[in-house]
């Protein structure tokens, strides 16, 4: 008798995001800029701001975890592993996923960061399931989350509107249906680097006068260039995955793009025929969260996903990184632990 394969399953999700919104009409008493401008170019209308100095990336990361622990009944030592997907994590040493086991409980987990900017989510995502794939472990908690404020220049208007701050946690479980991650595709492109990144406080420029002089622990970025390879990575991307598992347009139930710039979204749908009510958006409330975007997004519109429905995930980061996500809808716990059903 042939064994169905083992898949992972998404069964619980969880998000957090800061109280503090930063609209776009307070942007412009920052910066010469206005509402009418960030909406038309970006589709963003206000982001969240963590504003407790005393908080940081790991502290969104526990929060949107303990969202989905209490949504799903489980409890925090029932989690096997933990990857958090950041760009901005609290320190350089220790890993911010240590902070999050020890903060959230998760006191059998193993975890470890994964920095893939944009793209770390689903990078994680697919890390995720295949741990679950490998029959070693039951609960592989995968987290993207963010502080992009912490690393953006509130004078620079090229970057200071896009960015928010945020986390979303997704849940991964075995399972013997139809449903689960079916295939992922990813690509790096080093030569992307110089056009997207934080060039100090790393290895090559350690932190000194000079590089606060400078601003170079501010992100930089050539929006242009970023814009462009986004949607023809995402495009690319998205196609490959879909004309290898023999899917049309139709077929899609749901597409939940990275949240970057609406014209970035609006142009990927557009190329692959995906009517626009099918790509799910929320980046006029949170704005560019990196890694957190597509979890976020997930959390958010969970109550219009069926189990069984044909999802696309896309992403595109700094390095550059990019790539898709194919899955079908898994049966989310509910509160008593128990799988839906
Ligand atoms: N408010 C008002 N004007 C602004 C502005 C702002 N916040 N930012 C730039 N401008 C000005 C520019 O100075 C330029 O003026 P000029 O024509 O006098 O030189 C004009 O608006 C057009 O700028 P441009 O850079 O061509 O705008 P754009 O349409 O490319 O939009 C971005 C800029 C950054 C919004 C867009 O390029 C983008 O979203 N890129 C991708 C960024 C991204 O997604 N990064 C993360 C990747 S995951």
């Amino acid at each position: 008798m042939n064994k169905r394969r083992i898949t992972a399953e998404i069964t619980a999700i969880g998000g957090y995001v800061p109280e503090d919104r930063l609209t776009n009409k307070m942007l412009e008493t920052m910066v010469e800029t206005s509402d009418e401008w960030i909406t038309d170019r970006t589709g963003i209308k206000e982001r969240r701001i963590l504003s407790d100095p005393t908080m940081a990336t790991s502290d969104m990361a526990v929060l949107a975890i303990a969202n989905l622990l209490k949504d799903s009944g489980l409890q925090a030592e029932e989690i096997d592993c933990l990857i958090l997907a950041t760009s901005t994590p609290d320190q350089l040493l220790a890993p911010a996923a240590s902070l999050v086991c020890e903060k959230a409980g998760l006191s059998s987990a193993w975890g470890f960061d994964l920095n893939a900017a944009c793209s770390g989510f689903l990078y994680a995502l697919s890390m995720g399931a295949s741990l679950i794939e490998s029959q070693r472990y039951k609960k592989v908690i995968v987290v993207g989350a963010d502080q992009m404020s912490a690393i953006v220049n509130y004078q620079d208007r090229n970057t200071c509107i896009l960015f928010g701050d945020g986390a979303g946690a997704v849940l991964l479980e075995p399972s013997s249906t139809e449903n689960g991650i079916k295939d992922y595709l990813f690509k790096t492109d080093g030569k992307g680097a110089a056009y997207l990144s934080v060039p100090a406080g790393g290895a090559l420029q350690p932190a000194s006068p000079e590089t606060l002089m400078e601003g170079k622990h501010f992100v930089h970025q050539d929006g242009k260039t970023v814009f462009k390879a986004a949607i023809k990575g995402m495009g690319n991307a998205c196609q490959e995955v879909m004309t290898r598992n023999g899917l049309m347009s139709d077929d899609i139930d749901w597409v939940v793009p990275h949240q970057a710039n609406l014209r970035i979204i609006n142009a990927v749908g557009k190329r692959l025929n995906f009517p626009p009510e099918k790509v799910k958006v929320n980046i006029q409330r949170y704005g560019n969260t990196t890694a957190a975007t597509i979890p976020l997004c997930l959390w958010d519109y969970q109550a219009d996903f069926k189990p069984g429905d044909d999802i696309l995930l896309t992403a595109f980061g700094a390095g550059f990184t990019w790539g898709a996500t194919y899955l079908k809808w898994g049966n989310l716990r509910h509160n008593n632990g128990q799988p839906k059903g």
